[in-house]
């Protein structure tokens, strides 16, 4: 069942980066190759398929450790073996050794698996995430000189309605104000060893890693405590209804001067919140896993899953990499939380301008949780009209807060 559910969690996102790993497109089973030139080494092919990412049969090196053959005895103290051999040895987890790690993925030395994950984290990771986070400041601030504020029309009242109460506000700030921390402790980890050693020196960026690193592992569960307070507490007003539809259908009113009726949360509201909760539920668990690799691994699960579904013929790739070993479970674990954080950070910058700079009096709802009449009637109509509704059953008494 835990597996089934990882996988849905996982898939609810695109598939781009299983299919790196999956790296090679072409299906299908490994030539053999003719090493004979070569008296049993590797070939040029067998290079030029490795640099494609194409599978390649090494049991020719696996099994070459230096061993002599049977009936032919040891030669000198280290035996049949030399340097290249127990290095060999080493890489294919085949040397006898002892270390003092018990961990399962301890006596792993060399991982020569982890040289995909380091290209694709300082390549197309960085370049295309750094380009997301600026592509959609641009956009906002190109928004902001074509629509400019979305003012509240006829002004404020000077009366107001409860909107969110302390506790909802308390759990919005704490999840807010720890991913903005989480936001920029990740980014300084992906793009310290790129951009400040050069700007600030070595040491200044070890530190600065050091500090981010404290605070990422720990302001996690902040976060984590915040998006299930948000979740329990307004899940029931982000159920999609009909409402919704008229909300597509007149774009919001963002370009107009119309304002469509809209409950508690308008469609655009329904789209955050639900991000927050897939997108940052899946950081959550790729976190989790990334904290503690040994006792909480995903993938290798979750590709099982999608194997048995056959997901990967859906795409014609070969099927998901499995019988990971830790290391390889971080990589992907990695790269699956550094991707789909990018995406929230960016749905966020779009969030964070609407609930401030781009709406005349919407930061209220959030600051004091108080909003002004015009601004609820506006933009919430018909929960304003309950809450109004609820305030004249109540005999006028002290303003319901928002429900
Ligand atoms: C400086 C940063 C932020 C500001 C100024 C801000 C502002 C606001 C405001 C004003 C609202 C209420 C909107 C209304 O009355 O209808 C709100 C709601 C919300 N906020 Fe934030 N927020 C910030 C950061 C964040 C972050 C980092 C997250 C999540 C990681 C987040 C998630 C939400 C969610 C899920 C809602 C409810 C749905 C919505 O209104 O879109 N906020 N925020």
């Amino acid at each position: 069942m835990l597996r089934h559910l990882m996988a849905l969690f996982l898939l609810v996102l695109p598939l781009s980066l299983a299919a790196q790993d999956a790296g090679a497109p072409e299906p299908g089973a490994v030539p053999a190759i003719d090493r004979s030139a070569t008296g049993g080494a590797q070939t040029l092919e067998d290079i030029l398929r490795r640099q494609k990412g194409l599978p390649v049969d090494d049991t020719f090196r696996r099994g070459n450790l230096g061993a002599p053959p049977p009936g032919v005895p040891q030669l000198g103290t280290l035996g049949g073996a030399s340097d290249p051999d127990l290095w060999r040895a080493l890489r294919y987890n085949e040397a006898e050794m002892t270390v003092s790690n018990a961990q399962p993925g301890g006596a792993v030395l060399i991982q020569d698996g982890g040289i995909w994950w380091l290209e694709f984290r300082r390549g197309p990771l960085a370049t295309y995430g750094g380009w997301l986070l600026l592509g959609t400041l641009g956009l906002l601030a190109l928004f902001f000189v074509l629509r400019g504020r979305i003012r509240i029309e006829g002004g404020k009242t000077g009366r107001t309605v409860t909107r969110f109460r302390f506790i909802e506000r308390f759990a919005h700030w704490m999840m807010g104000g720890a991913f903005i921390l989480l936001a920029l402790t990740g980014l300084m980890t992906l793009f310290g060893r790129k951009y400040f050693i050069d700007w600030f020196g070595l040491e200044f960026n070890a530190q600065l890693l050091i500090v981010s690193k404290l605070i990422h592992n720990n302001v996690a569960w902040a976060f984590m405590l915040g998006l299930v307070m948000v979740f329990v507490m307004w899940v029931w007003h982000n159920l999609p209804d009909r409402t919704d539809l008229t909300w597509f259908a007149q774009a919001g009113g963002i370009f107009g001067k119309k304002h469509p009726p809209a409950k508690k949360f308008n469609a655009g509201q329904k789209l955050i919140f639900w991000s927050v909760i897939l997108l940052g539920g899946s950081i959550s668990v790729s976190g989790l896993s990334l904290l503690f690799p040994f006792q909480l691994p995903l993938f290798d699960a979750t590709f099982q899953v999608l194997n048995g579904w056959g997901v990967n013929d859906w795409f014609g790739m070969r099927p998901f990499p499995t019988g990971l070993s830790p290391q390889e479970e971080m990589q992907f674990a990695q790269l699956w939380h550094a991707i789909v954080s990018f995406g929230l950070m960016a749905v966020i910058l779009a969030h964070i301008y609407i609930g401030s700079l781009g709406m005349e009096g919407a930061y209220d709802a959030m600051g004091s949780g108080e909003v002004d009449e015009a601004w609820a009637e506006q933009h919430h109509s018909i929960w304003y009209e309950k809450v109004k509704a609820r305030e004249a059953e109540a005999g006028g008494a002290e303003a319901h807060p928002a429900e």
